[in-house]
């Protein structure tokens, strides 16, 4: 184990829908009012992906802006690790499809979920397999299309959620700084705050679902509990973070917070006695949106120039679960080296797109021919001959 390895954020990147949904929009479906939802949210608008955008589409446009700023190539990345709520499928993952996009085929790929702190335990186990020095370079990846899994005439939850990606490259350097410290923590007593009834679920089983006016695969929440479970945790969970860091929170130049709720954020600003312009929002223009918020809102603090290098940050999530986790971050940056240029990395796109098809291809047509002619294992040969030639190239 190589004792100097720090895990570093060298790229980002964050992919959005293009279509807007506004309160007043919402207040079409359901009964409420721009005005009610700014006052008791702060939000205004969010984005909803359209048919042909889902959360692996988003997570490998946000994951393809991220790999242009670091400037690598995906067959760099040793590991993939979606966050997200709302999987493609319950398996395979989808950071497995969005491997195969990439054409990142050195890298190990599986979905995690802790809800809306997600994001910040994915960036947590990508930083420690870096610092242990098993892997060099990982891509953290936080996509959701919450739209797909909101209950439309539950105006206590619809009015909240929105789609989006968000993704961080991580790379080891020698030089101390990225991933300081995290405290992730979990109380699943409270797993009946906030979630999302799915195949397996015992509330399923025993049909008990409309007495609780739930639906299956569908959001319900708890909201004044979770608004309660949130302010508490977001300084406790801080503090800790800042104390292993060997740092205060007086030495923070930003705090990235899941983009829950306006309200949340001022009143955890206050117990902490923090001036709140510390805290990064963009919660007004894209909702709640889970495993997603904290890195689209880090994307768009960098880009707004509030990040320099060694500044100390903090990423701060909590949701489902219930889960809740920090990480303090010294900012490094971008090697700023120019190695390949977005062209090279298009190229590796289209590869991977044709090397899938013909893989899928030849899958097809030996096992018909392995099924005509089952003792034949010329065929067998020949595919795993091509097969070999195809992960060559
Ligand atoms: N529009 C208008 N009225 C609404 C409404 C809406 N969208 N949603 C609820 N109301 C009504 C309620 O029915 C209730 O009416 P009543 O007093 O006649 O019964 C009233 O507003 C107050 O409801 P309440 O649920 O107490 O409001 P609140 O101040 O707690 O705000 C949330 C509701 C959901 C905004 C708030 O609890 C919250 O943000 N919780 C945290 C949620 C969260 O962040 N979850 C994700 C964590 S990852």
């Amino acid at each position: 184990m190589a004792a100097t390895n720090y895990a570093h954020i060298v790229g980002w990147g964050i992919a959005l829908p293009e279509t807007v949904m506004t309160n007043e929009d919402l207040a079409a479906i359901v009964e409420t009012s721009d005005e009610w939802i700014m006052a008791r949210t702060g939000i205004k608008t969010r984005r909803i992906a359209n048919d042909r955008e889902s959360t692996a589409t988003l997570g490998l446009k946000a994951a393809q802006q991220a790999l242009d700023v670091a400037d690598i190539l995906p067959i760099e990345l040793d590991l993939i690790i979606v966050a997200t709520s709302t999987p493609e499928s319950i398996f395979p993952s989808t950071a497995s499809l969005i491997q195969d996009w990439l054409g990142a085929g050195s890298a190990g790929a599986f979905d995690l979920s802790a809800a809306c702190s997600g994001f910040v335990y994915a960036l947590d186990m990508a930083a420690q397999a870096i610092r242990s020095g098993s892997i060099k370079t990982a891509i953290v990846i936080g996509s959701e299309t919450m739209s797909r899994v909101m209950d439309w005439q539950d105006r206590g939850t619809c009015i909240l959620f929105g789609d989006g990606a968000g993704a961080v490259v991580l790379q080891a350097r020698d030089t101390i700084g990225g991933v300081l410290s995290s405290v992730l923590r979990s109380d699943g007593s409270g797993h009946d705050l906030l979630g999302i009834p799915s195949v397996g679920s015992l509330d399923i089983q025993i049909s008990a679902l409309a007495l609780q006016g739930r639906k299956p695969f569908k959001m319900h929440m708890a909201g004044g509990e979770v608004f309660k479970f949130a302010t508490r945790v977001i300084g406790e969970s801080l503090e800790q973070a800042a104390i292993k860091a060997g740092i205060t929170l007086r030495d923070l130049k930003l705090i990235v917070p899941h983009q829950a709720n306006e309200r949340i954020i001022q009143a955890a600003a206050r117990q902490l006695d923090l001036d709140r312009q510390l805290f990064m929002t963009n919660l007004e223009h894209y909702g709640n949106t889970s495993a997603a918020s904290i890195p689209i809102a880090l994307v768009e603090a960098i880009q707004q120039g509030r990040v320099t290098e060694n500044d100390y940050i903090a990423l701060v999530g909590f949701g489902g679960g219930l889960t809740w986790a920090s990480i303090i971050v010294q900012w490094s940056g971008p090697l700023g080296e120019n190695r390949f240029g977005p062209q090279r990395r298009q190229f590796t796109y289209a590869l991977a797109a044709w090397r899938a098809r013909l893989r899928r291809f030849i899958r097809r047509y030996t096992d018909l021919f392995n099924r005509i002619r089952p003792k034949h294992g010329r065929m067998l040969r020949l595919r795993k001959r091509i097969e070999q030639r195809i992960n060559d190239i």
